[in-house]
């Protein structure tokens, strides 16, 4: 028997379908040597920027708890709880480009069989802008990056023209991806915000762009709860919050909701999932929904730095679905996924009790077909 782990994603050989995403994780080359070390197939590098960034004062990620035993949700530490959610406000990576160059020469010299995705992100607003896009793309692929990922989705821009403002456009999505795709010799992958009202229009956009694949999701815009104690916001830098993002177990069942629409929308292109993942359990929903690779961040951010346990439960519960479904003919992920995909239908084509029939919010014995309206008396 083959490598159960072992796929192929946008051209690329993977030793297993698991990336370290775009996140602390990656946000140097010690860390993701280490990552490699520790058996992740890939990575995709903190995202890197030609404009300069600071981050806020004090702690830019911090993880919201739930208590087993009762309905409180907090960020204080305690015992007896179980993790809900992250919750971060970063920004992209504060080291230059020209930090980043060698250090991906270096990783990739070090580790040639492992794929390193490179992060990028700039503006969009001008020409000029957009040539940075080419500019960090040409400089990363020279460097040895084995694809890209397109930032159009980090939700602390305050720039119209970048991160997740740029993902809600469809149009500059396009834009973007096509000028990367003009210079780019590797994959080019768009990393899509779920914070708009259809992500299918701006997958269209990226894949009508020249997309190689659609990454999603990245965090979900948020705010930290009010401490009722100290009625102050439980993160915040004198008193002041702003939109972060959440992450971790608690969006997991969004983000998978966000890929079903997506690969239902384009069943022959290629998806990478993110959000929520820490046990291959939650990977096999993105699976069987059509993706061809799954990203971590939360739950490896808990696991010294870079998920060690992370990615050996992934990649040992890997192995063993595949053992306990050989019978079915199952042997790697070609062969599953996909496969719940058609499962999710509109409301009305679940089945109801044998004796009632529901048509979708219609009224289908009414001519006038106006739901919530009583019928107007005959005669009257
Ligand atoms: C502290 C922190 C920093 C992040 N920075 C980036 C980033 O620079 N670029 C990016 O594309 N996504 C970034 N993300 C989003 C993650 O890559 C990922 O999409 C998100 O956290 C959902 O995955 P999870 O549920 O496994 O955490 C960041 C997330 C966190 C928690």
């Amino acid at each position: 028997m083959g490598n159960p782990l072992a796929c192929t994603f946008t051209g690329l050989r993977f030793e297993n379908p698991f990336l370290l995403s775009s996140a602390p994780p990656t946000e140097s080359d010690s860390n993701i040597m280490r990552a490699f070390d520790a058996g992740w197939g890939g990575v995709v590098t903190k995202t890197i920027g030609l404009h300069p960034v600071v981050n806020v004062r004090g702690p830019k990620t911090k993880f919201l708890r739930a208590d087993a035993d009762g309905p409180h949700l907090s960020m204080h530490k305690r015992p007896g709880t179980a993790l809900h959610s992250s919750w971060n406000w970063e920004l992209i990576s504060d080291k230059p480009l020209d930090w980043w160059v060698p250090r991906i020469v270096r990783i990739k010299q070090a580790h040639p069989d492992r794929i390193l995705v490179a992060s990028i992100m700039a503006g969009s607003g001008s020409d000029r802008e957009l040539k940075h896009w080419q500019e960090l793309a040409i400089a990363c692929q020279d460097a040895g990056a084995d694809a890209f990922e397109l930032n159009l989705s980090c939700p602390h821009m305050d720039r119209k023209d970048m991160g997740s403002n740029i993902g809600k456009d469809t149009a500059q999505v396009s834009i973007v991806t096509q000028v990367v795709k003009e210079v780019a010799k590797v994959p080019v992958w768009a990393k899509l915000t779920p914070s708009t009202t259809d992500i299918v229009v701006e997958a269209r956009g990226a894949f009508l762009g020249g997309a190689d694949a659609i990454s999603s999701s990245n965090t979900f815009p948020s705010l930290p709860l009010i401490d009722p104690e100290t009625l102050e916001f439980e993160m915040n830098v004198d008193g002041y919050v702003s939109s972060g993002g959440l992450g971790g177990p608690a969006i997991l069942p969004q983000s998978i909701a966000k890929m079903a629409q997506l690969t239902q929308a384009f069943p022959d292109k290629a998806f990478s999932g993110i959000g929520g993942v820490s046990t291959f359990e939650q990977a096999l929903n993105y699976f069987m929904l059509g993706c061809g690779t799954v990203q971590v961040c939360t739950a490896a951010m808990l696991d010294h730095a870079i998920g060690p346990n992370v990615i050996k439960a992934l990649n040992d519960g890997m192995v063993a679905f595949f053992e306990t479904h050989a019978g079915k003919g199952w042997r790697s992920l070609e062969d599953i996924r996909g496969c719940r995909r058609d499962r999710v239908v509109t409301h009305s084509q679940i089945k109801r009790p044998d004796t009632k029939e529901y048509f979708g919010g219609h009224d289908a014995r009414a001519d006038d077909d106006q739901e919530g309206y009583a019928q107007v008396a005959s005669g009257g």
